[in-house]
C-alpha cells in the first residue's frame, strides 16, 4: 500500500429495507437479544429512518417490503435473500421465530421480477454471503449450512469461500466482515474489513491469502457492530461507536458516515443487517440463467 490513499468512486446502489413498524425483543435467538429489557419502538423507526434517509441523499435507490405483525426481526432485511445479476436466492431460516417470513422475501422478489429460487439448505442470506469481487464469501457456523454453500455456487456459478464463524456474539458473516468496494476490476482485490478473532484458523489464513491489505479491526470495534456497515466504495455507514474503525477508513480513502442504530443493536443486528442488495436488474436473470 501506497502512503496516499487512492481516490475512491461511489457506486450506486440499490437496497430492500423494511420499516421495523413492529419490532422488539420478543425471543432470544442470539447472544445480544435479552427479552427482559424493554425496547423502544419509535425510537428504533426514527434510527431506521435515518439510515433509509442518508441512503437515499447518498443518491441510492431503496425499496420497501411491508413488515409483517408477528415478526420483529423483520428489520433485518440482509437475511431475506441473496442476490447477484438478477437472481434471488431465497432464505431458510435457522430459528422458527423468523421462519415465517420467507414467504414474504420470496413473494417480494417474485413480485418484483427477480428470477427468484426457493431454497433447499438453511440459510440467511446476505447476512451470510458477501459477494467480494467475483467469489461468494460465505459464513457458516451458527445460522447458514455447508451445504447453502454449495447451493450458492451451483445457483449462481461462482467461487464460493466458506468462512467458520467461531464467537457466538459473530453468528452472521456480515458482522464479522465488511466489503468496502462493491465494484472492483476483474482480479483485483476488493477493499474488506474483518475482526480476525471471529473466524476459525484455517478461516483465518483464507482471508490473509486472499486479502492481504484487508482492514483488520479491532476487538473494541468488532464488539459494537463496526463491521456490521454498508459501503458503495466510497462512503462508508458504519456504527458511531467504531471510532478506531472510523480512522483506518479515513486513512484507506473512504467517507465514513455514523449512523446511531443502537436501538436495533439491541435485537443483535445493525446497517448491514438492516440492509439487503439488490444486485442486477430485475429481469435481468431470466434472460442469463
Ligand atoms: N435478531 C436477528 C437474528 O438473530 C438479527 C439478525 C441480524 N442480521 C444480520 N444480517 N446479521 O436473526
Amino acid at each position: 500500500m501506497s502512503d496516499i490513499a487512492p481516490a475512491r468512486i461511489p457506486h450506486k446502489r440499490r437496497y430492500l429495507m423494511c420499516r421495523p413498524e413492529h419490532y422488539t425483543v420478543s425471543y432470544s435467538i442470539n447472544p445480544w437479544m435479552e427479552p427482559a429489557n424493554p425496547t423502544d419502538t419509535a425510537k428504533a423507526i426514527a434510527q431506521w429512518q435515518r439510515l433509509y434517509d442518508t441512503y437515499v441523499e447518498l443518491g441510492h435507490e431503496v425499496e420497501l417490503i411491508d413488515p409483517l405483525e408477528g415478526y420483529p426481526d423483520m428489520v433485518y432485511t440482509a437475511n431475506g435473500g441473496f442476490l447477484i445479476d438478477g437472481i434471488a436466492y431465497g432464505p431458510e431460516f435457522r430459528y422458527v421465530e423468523r421462519q415465517g417470513e420467507a414467504p414474504a422475501f420470496i413473494d417480494w422478489f417474485r413480485a418484483n421480477g427477480y428470477d427468484t429460487r426457493a431454497p433447499e439448505e438453511v440459510n440467511e442470506g446476505e447476512g451470510d454471503f458477501l459477494l467480494a469481487g467475483d467469489v461468494v464469501l460465505a459464513g457458516t457456523g451458527f445460522r447458514s449450512t455447508g451445504d447453502s454453500h454449495g447451493e450458492v455456487a451451483r445457483i449462481f456459478g461462482r467461487e464460493v469461500v466458506s468462512l467458520t464463524l467461531v464467537d457466538p456474539r459473530f453468528y452472521h458473516l456480515d458482522t464479522a466482515l465488511a466489503v468496502l468496494d462493491p465494484v472492483v476490476e476483474p482480479g483485483a482485490e476488493p477493499g474488506v474489513a474483518y475482526l480476525p478473532h471471529a473466524f476459525d484458523e484455517a478461516s483465518r489464513a483464507e482471508l490473509e491469502r486472499r486479502f492481504p491489505n484487508a482492514i483488520l479491526v479491532s476487538d473494541e470495534d468488532g464488539a459494537v457492530f463496526g463491521l456490521n456497515s454498508a459501503s458503495d466504495g466510497y462512503n462508508v455507514i458504519i456504527s458511531p461507536r467504531a471510532k478506531g474503525f472510523e480512522v483506518q477508513l479515513r486513512e484507506r480513502g473512504y467517507n465514513p458516515i455514523l449512523v446511531d442504530l443502537s436501538e436495533l443493536l439491541l435485537g443483535g443486528g445493525g446497517i448491514k443487517c438492516c440492509t439487503l442488495e439488490l444486485r442486477g436488474a430485475a429481469g435481468a436473470g431470466e434472460e442469463t440463467a
